[in-house]
Parts: structure tokens; C-alpha cells; sequence
């Protein structure tokens, strides 16, 4: 028993082997089954010579014309049709990962760009019912972490650090700006200085977010120190915290536009702002992208293309 295990593993039974077995089943001859598979009849008795050798048992007895199953041949074939089946669905769903219009797509995108890439996500599967595409919102540490341990296949967040290895492409601009809430005093001014909303506290977003970040920045470029209130996790929370009268907010014009829309919110016409940031397209550097993924990314690049021409446009 223990020399038939080591020969088992040193001499592999082989898919062909298995493929000639049921074709022998279903055709009754020899002849046949190599017409069948496209061999010849000596190449089929050779491999069959070589199974019947590898596992040391008898597969086949002749009836009459007809070549038949022994009962250990029977059991052997069970299996054959079952790793057969198995390595054809392989095949299947090998084809179907290459054809750009059915697989699966994994997305990341940062927070404040969620109403942006979800309505362009929409767009996409109007035209591409067969792709589904799953969407992780997080923020733009998270983004990084991800992107280092290559598991989404395409990443849209603001711009990419140089530091590490990745492919980014420039989408559209991502418009900062100052929010208040209907009643705020600084509501109706035209021109709000910079010095002044420095005096007031903000509703900030968590240590980690882009968006955070950038605002960060520019106040330190306007030697000013930056003062909040409150800290949260969502542009929601933000967003209900200013209109709560909890403080000011500085967020991306892409996740107001139903509180504008529905006056609860007005954005504050500040010295220095919107500040311009960009959303980018990014995918790890050496990562392979399946066809669906490129379609995806085609996609989104092209749709952007549209809207920056839209919003340069609306900016002259
Ligand atoms: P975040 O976003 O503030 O939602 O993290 C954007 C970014 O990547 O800059």
C-alpha cells in the first residue's frame, strides 16, 4: 500500500488520462474515444496502459466489441467526471474574468467623493449590467493602506503621495469650501476676510481625512491657527453639526449639493476659497487589471473628461 501512495505521487494521474477515460465510457471503443479526443489509437492505449500501471488496478474488460468499466474502473470514473465537471466550470469562469463585460470589480473611493463615484457607479452599470462592482467608502489613510496591500483593483481619492508606487490619473477639481447654516451672520456678506472665519471654530473631519489634511494645510500657508469644535467620521455628521449651529465646516462642494439645494446649508463667500484640490483615479503600480476593471477605469476617466469641460466652462 505504502509503495502504491509513493508511486501515486511520484507519477501524476493526469487530466488527459481521466478525459480519455470517460471518453471510452461514452464511445464503447478504443478507436473511437481517439477520434473522439482528436489522438490517435496507440497514443489512447498508451495512456491507458500508464493509468491502469499508476494506480495498479485493472480499469477496463472487453465485452464482446465493447469495451466496458471494470467495477474499480466504475469508481475511478466517478471521480473523473467530477474533477472533469469541475476543471471545465475553471474554464468557464476563467473566460468569463476576460471578457470586459461580466467579473467583479472592487472600488475604494474616500469618503467625500461617495455622492460623486456612486452616481458615476450608476452610470456605469446602465451600460454594463453584467460587471458588479463592489464599493468600500473609507477615508484617505485607510485609502493608502489598501492601495499598499494592493486589494482594490481601482482607488478615487484626492491626490496620491508621491511616495509611494502607483499609477494616478487626474480627474476633476474638488472644490473646498466654508458652510454655514441658513441663520449664520457671515450668511449675507459678499466678501468674508480670511482673518475673520479664522476666529471661529470648525466641525472637522477625523485625523486621516484628505480633506482634513488639506484644510490644515492652508490655514498653516495663512499663518493661522485652525480651531474646532468637534471632530467626526462622516461629511453626514458634519454637515447635521453645522446645521445644528455646532460650527463652521469646510467640505467639498461634491457632498452638499441636496442641503444647498434645500437651503439648510449656504456656502460663505470667504477670501482665499474654494480651495482647489483634485480627485484622482489610482490603482497600485504593478497591478494587473482584468477587463472589466479597465472598462471601469475608461470609464471614469472618460465621464470626467465631460465634466471637467462642463465645469471649466461654468468657471469662465
Ligand atoms: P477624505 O478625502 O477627506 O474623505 O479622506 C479625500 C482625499 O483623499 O483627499
Amino acid at each position: 500500500m505504502y509503495k502504491y501512495r509513493l508511486y501515486l505521487l511520484v507519477m501524476n494521474i493526469t487530466l488527459r488520462q481521466l478525459q480519455i477515460v470517460d471518453a471510452i465510457v461514452h464511445t464503447g471503443s478504443y478507436s473511437l474515444a481517439a477520434e473522439h479526443l482528436h489522438m490517435t489509437q496507440p497514443a489512447i492505449s498508451m495512456q491507458m496502459k500508464q493509468l491502469e500501471h499508476i494506480t495498479g488496478l485493472k480499469l477496463f474488460e472487453r465485452h464482446g466489441k465493447r469495451i466496458v468499466l471494470t467495477s474499480a474502473g466504475e469508481d475511478i470514473h466517478k471521480f473523473s467526471c467530477q474533477i472533469i465537471a469541475r476543471y471545465n466550470d475553471m474554464q468557464e469562469t476563467i473566460l468569463s474574468i476576460k471578457d470586459s463585460q461580466s467579473g467583479r470589480i472592487k472600488v475604494s473611493a474616500a469618503t467625500t467623493a461617495n455622492h460623486l463615484i456612486t452616481q458615476m457607479i450608476a452610470d456605469f452599470s446602465k451600460i454594463h449590467s453584467g460587471i458588479s462592482v463592489a464599493l468600500d467608502i473609507t477615508n484617505r489613510e485607510q485609502l493608502l493602506q489598501q492601495l499598499i496591500a494592493f486589494e482594490p483593483d481601482i482607488v478615487i481619492m484626492g491626490e496620491p503621495p508621491p511616495r509611494l508606487e502607483l499609477v494616478s490619473e487626474q480627474l476633476i477639481p474638488n472644490p473646498l469650501v466654508v458652510i454655514a447654516h441658513a441663520e449664520h451672520e457671515l450668511v449675507d456678506e459678499p466678501d468674508v476676510q480670511f482673518a475673520t472665519i479664522a476666529e471661529h471654530e470648525f466641525v472637522v473631519r477625523e485625523v486621516g481625512s484628505g480633506t482634513r489634511a488639506a484644510i490644515e494645510r492652508f490655514f498653516i500657508e495663512q499663518d493661522a491657527v485652525f480651531k474646532s469644535t468637534l471632530e467626526m467620521g462622516s461629511n453626514e455628521a458634519i454637515k447635521n453639526a453645522v446645521i445644528a449651529g455646532l460650527g463652521l465646516g469646510i467640505v467639498s462642494l461634491h457632498s452638499i449639493k441636496l442641503e444647498l439645494e434645500a437651503n439648510k446649508l449656504h456656502i460663505l463667500n470667504v477670501e482665499g476659497f474654494p480651495i482647489i484640490r483634485h480627485w484622482h483615479i489610482v490603482r497600485s503600480k504593478g497591478k494587473y487589471l482584468l477587463p472589466a476593471a479597465r472598462e471601469f477605469m475608461d470609464f471614469i476617466i472618460h465621464e470626467a473628461r465631460i465634466y471637467a469641460k462642463d465645469y471649466n466652462r461654468f468657471q469662465k
